[in-house]
């Protein structure tokens, strides 16, 4: 349990619930009621605040626009039968946070105020968790520069922020990705590890041709060779070869995604078979080819288990097996949607209860 320092708030004069249709929510189209916010000045974070959501006044000097010192941070709560606020794994998002801080030269943020300002807003803006079968509150934790100043320099000042969206599915239907060989999302050395802006600036322009050609997302390569898989551009990716998973290592190109240490234990504690490890481009086609690739798919906190239907690599498509017969990726969707909404036994202590 944490520490429940109350945070002052500060509530809205009318909600703006009843605007939202909650059968029929769009990703990361409305906002609930409240935010939390604190900022960092002078070596500290001051002042946390929960506070209507709306728009910020921002410098055009501010440093974060500039020079990207900027991260995010992706999460979930739910509802139990009894109408308790469950959250999924919020301590990893705050340690993961750091993580990116760190390599952004941004201040860490406390793991007790990040949980103590997320528990908090999420009691007040308890109505607008969804509770209809696949949809959530998604919770958006960012944090920015904030200094005033366009030298080039790690910002004095920041803002973290955090607000919430009501959601359904992330995709509709199964995706079709493109196999990424000339462009590059990340590259050995760099931040790619970190849930930093500018990572998902870099990916758009390649996402975007992948679009035009009917793809929903890339699946990214290592930008030394583009032999070996890294991950897709919203979530970690995740083969089934001859009954093994088979995911590549994570590393500082790729995303140490939640969920997919999350089902990577669940596939262990069920003993299925898991390697971690570089996963290249050529093994892939071959089993697509020889017809001993049984699943394929992206694992992400937006995107939960999406089922991969197709995989395009030099101008050639390869459907996947149908997803009704992925025994796999529906065992782990299920057994991880029901702990997250208290249906299941949760052995890891992966749900917080607020
Ligand atoms: C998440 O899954 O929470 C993410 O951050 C992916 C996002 C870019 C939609």
């Amino acid at each position: 349990m944490i520490d429940q320092v109350t945070i002052p708030v500060q509530q809205v004069a009318k909600s703006r619930i009843t605007e939202v249709d909650f059968n029929n929510v769009q990703f990361g189209k409305s906002f609930a009621d409240h935010m939390f916010v604190v900022n960092y000045a002078n070596g500290q974070w001051q002042n946390p605040q929960i506070v209507p959501y709306g728009n910020l006044s921002l410098s055009p000097a501010l440093s974060s626009l500039h020079y990207g010192q900027a991260l995010f941070e992706g999460l979930k709560a739910y509802k139990n039968e009894a109408g308790e606020i469950l959250v999924f794994r919020p301590d990893a998002n705050a340690q993961r946070l750091n993580a990116s801080a760190q390599r952004l030269c941004m201040p860490e943020l406390p793991e007790e105020l990040f949980l103590n300002g997320l528990f908090q807003l999420l009691s007040i803006d308890r109505d607008w968790i969804p509770t209809k079968p696949g949809y959530s509150l998604y919770i958006r934790p960012v944090m920015f520069a904030t200094d005033d100043y366009i030298g080039v320099k790690p910002s004095d000042t920041y803002t973290f922020l955090i607000f919430t969206s009501p959601v359904g599915a992330y995709y509709s239907k199964p995706v079709r990705v493109k196999v990424e060989t000339h462009y590059t999302r990340a590259a050995p050395g760099g931040m790619g590890f970190a849930k930093a802006a500018g990572n998902y600036a870099a990916s758009l322009y390649p996402a975007q041709l992948a679009l035009q050609q009917g793809y929903d997302q890339l699946l990214w390569t290592d930008g030394r060779e583009h032999k070996y898989f890294e991950e897709s551009g919203t979530m970690n990716v995740v083969f089934v070869i001859n009954g093994k998973i088979i995911t590549p290592s994570t590393s500082d190109s790729i995303l140490k995604g939640i969920t997919r240490d999350s089902i990577l234990q669940l596939a262990r504690d069920w003993d299925v078979k898991v390697e971690e490890r570089p996963v290249s481009v050529e093994e892939v086609i071959t089993a697509l080819k020889n017809g001993t690739l049984e699943e394929a798919f992206g694992v992400g906190t937006a995107a939960t288990i999406a089922p991969i239907a197709v995989i395009a690599h030099e101008g050639t498509e390869y459907t996947l097996p149908e997803v009704a017969a992925r025994k796999l990726s529906n065992r782990l969707k299920h057994t991880l949607d029901d702990i997250k909404i208290g249906n299941a036994p949760d052995p890891h202590k992966w749900v917080f209860k607020v």
